[in-house]
């Protein structure tokens, strides 16, 4: 911990230390990485609604042509934004503690629907308040999956991770889902 602590500090250090004359970069130091990390699991749950006057996800492009309906949310080429809530339980009328913002895109020609997801999901409670974890994944749509976890804000700052995902409600017309995360983090 205190050798992190101090490797921090050089980088610190080394990032406000005046750049030299005509350079736009510092010298590269090397620093002794932390050989001990924490492990960290979240749970919770991700209300994804694209139906209603209300949407949490909104699409935003498509190539023309395309047609984007009922039954058919997500054809190859359609981007959405989101900012879904997530909860601590299942129902959406149960404890809000972050929210997720992001886009994604649907990436698969073949009849293997498959989402290009990439958010960060912020903290609003809790030990975590204000800190986030950043999601960057190929996100098959079928109900079990993992998306890899790239890194992280505040309290996750340098994390790394994977979550399972279990879609515990989908709706094959709308495209409304309920998404629970089961993530596993690795951080400093
Ligand atoms: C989009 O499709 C419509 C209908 O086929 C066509 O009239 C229009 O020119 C297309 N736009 C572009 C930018 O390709
Ligand atoms: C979370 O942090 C924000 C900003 O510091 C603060 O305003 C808010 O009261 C905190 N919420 C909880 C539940 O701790
Ligand atoms: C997530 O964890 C809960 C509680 O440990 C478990 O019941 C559930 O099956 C897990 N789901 C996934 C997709 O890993
Ligand atoms: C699924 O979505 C369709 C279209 O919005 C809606 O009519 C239907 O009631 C929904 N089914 C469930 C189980 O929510």
């Amino acid at each position: 911990m205190e050798t992190y602590i101090y490797a921090w500090l050089l980088v610190i250090l080394t990032a406000t230390a005046p750049v030299v004359k005509g350079k736009y970069y510092s010298d590269s130091q090397l620093i002794d990485v932390p050989t001990t990390m924490k492990e960290t699991h979240l749970h919770f749950f991700m209300h994804d609604i694209l139906s209603g006057d209300n949407p949490f996800s909104v699409l935003v492009a498509k190539p023309n042509d395309t047609v984007v309906q009922e039954g058919n949310p997500v054809p190859f080429g359609a981007v959405y934004v989101f900012d879904d809530p997530l909860t601590e339980g299942p129902d959406l009328e149960s404890k809000v503690i972050g929210n997720a913002r992001g886009l994604y895109a649907s990436v698969s020609r073949g009849s293997d629907a498959t989402l290009l997801l990439n958010g960060d999901l912020e903290f609003t409670s809790g030990e975590f308040n204000g800190s986030s974890i950043s999601v960057a994944s190929r996100d098959p749509l079928v109900l079990i999956k993992e998306v890899a976890v790239v890194g992280g804000r505040g309290k996750f700052r340098m994390a790394k991770g994977f979550s399972l995902l279990n879609a515990i409600f989908f709706n094959t017309t709308s495209g409304d889902a309920i998404l629970e995360w089961n993530v596993t983090i690795f951080h400093p």
